[in-house]
């Protein structure tokens, strides 16, 4: 049974490019695949900051936790284990002031534990422990990062691809939206190019 876990992370609510796009996949992946299809919504609910709490609590013995501690390492907890259950992830993201947002930023804050979900090789390099799932990240941004003068700009694709990496998650494949924001002819041949994109990962996910 294959286990999805849809997480999306645009404050933008019902206009967001990224939330719909990374639904379509998700609940196409469901009808194609079976199994169940978990949502994680950073944006209606998302995660705070992190805290010294946090901090200190995550890498201190569980029975010598504060219970301010033992809350914040619990939900931390939560998303770890979420993501560990996971076969696929698919992961949406709006670019805001050219990265992501930060309810994502504050997401990636709380799987990314020292000793838990990566750590370090005799060689010196990290190791991520996610390992073995698929992901399917879909960005979004209102200008075109992909090529031309903004490409130095995208604080967004790679940053993700590199924070998944870190963690163990490198099979990735990216799904774009961008240039929505030309007008509303450009609008929806960004928009026509992604659907297409989105057909082509659910045939061959099929
Ligand atoms: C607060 C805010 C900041 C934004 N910052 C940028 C930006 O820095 N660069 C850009 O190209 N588009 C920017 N945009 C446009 C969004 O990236 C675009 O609307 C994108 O579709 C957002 O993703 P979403 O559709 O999943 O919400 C911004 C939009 C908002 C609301």
């Amino acid at each position: 049974m294959t286990s999805i876990l849809l997480v999306t992370s645009s404050p933008r609510g019902a206009e967001s490019l990224s939330t719909r796009f990374a639904a379509e996949i998700a609940e196409g992946l469901k009808a194609r695949l079976g199994g169940v299809l978990l949502t994680r919504d950073l944006a209606t609910n998302p995660p705070p900051h992190i805290t010294e709490a946090y901090i200190h609590g995550r890498v201190t013995p569980p029975e010598a936790r504060t219970p301010e501690q033992v809350k914040a390492v619990a939900l931390a907890q939560q998303l770890v284990d979420e993501v560990k259950a996971a076969d696929v992830i698919v992961l949406g993201s709006g670019m805001i002031n050219f990265g992501p947002s930060s309810q994502l930023k504050a997401w990636f804050d709380h799987i990314t534990w020292p000793g838990v979900t990566f750590g370090y090789g005799e060689d010196g390099r990290p190791r991520g422990t996610l390992t073995g799932k698929k992901v399917y990240l879909v960005t979004a941004a209102g200008g075109v990062f992909s090529e031309g003068d903004w490409a130095p700009f995208d604080f967004q694709t790679g940053n993700l691809r590199h924070l998944l990496g870190f963690i163990g998650l490198t099979d990735i494949e990216i799904i774009q939206v961008e240039g929505t924001v030309f007008g509303p002819e450009a609008a929806k041949a960004a928009i026509a190019a992604t659907e297409a994109q989105v057909r082509s990962v659910l045939e061959k996910a099929a």
